[in-house]
């Protein structure tokens, strides 16, 4: 399987730079918030990108990890989702930002947004690394967004095929 080289569609350089306008923009919403943020990375696909931008964010923070896991005819998400692993932290009153490695048709995201939304943070905010808008089925409003990509599935810097290629320093898209 990992005979197959992905083709370069974010580069590791343009990863960079989009971490780094991300942590700006993070920085200057929440800098005057009277309540304490956490940071919470959704795994296994965001733990690359939770590392990189958390560096970005000039911000006092506790980062926190949640696993769920969506059920669906495989190759979409429906939207039914059981968590795996769930927060250390009570997020009761706290600033929340949800950090996902890409937004396919929404319906995962979504869930995980109303299941932590009814244990009363102060604000629920969602960042996400890569966008395919033209696959939603469920509105969502990212607030934070690294890049718009096509109707393409994509690998690398943490977005898996079959669990692999999760270590790729690039975003590459698989030609299967
Ligand atoms: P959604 O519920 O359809 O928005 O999909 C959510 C999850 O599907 C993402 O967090 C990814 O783990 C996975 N996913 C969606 N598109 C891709 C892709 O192109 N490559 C790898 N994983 C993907
Ligand atoms: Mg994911």
């Amino acid at each position: 399987m990992e005979n197959i080289t992905p083709e370069v569609l974010v580069s590791a350089e343009e990863i960079r730079k989009t971490n780094q306008r991300l942590g700006k923009e993070i920085t200057a919403f929440y800098r005057h918030s009277n309540c304490d943020l956490i940071v919470v990375g959704l795994l296994r696909g965001s733990f690359i990108f939770t590392a990189d931008l958390v560096r970005h964010i000039n911000l006092p923070m506790v980062v926190d990890f949640m696993t769920v896991s969506s059920y669906g005819n495989g190759t979409e998400s429906t939207g039914d989702i059981k968590i795996i692993m769930d927060l250390d932290e009570s997020i009761l009153g706290k600033d929340i930002l949800l950090v996902e490695d890409i937004v396919d048709t929404g319906n995962t995201l979504s869930r995980v947004f109303d299941l932590l939304a009814a244990r009363q943070p102060a604000s629920i905010r969602i960042c996400s690394f890569l966008d395919k808008p033209s696959r939603r089925q469920t509105p969502i409003k990212i607030d934070f967004c690294g890049k718009e990509i096509p109707d393409e599935f994509v690998v690398g810097y943490g977005l898996d095929y079959a669990q692999h290629y999760r270590n790729l320093p690039y975003v590459g898209v698989l030609k299967i």
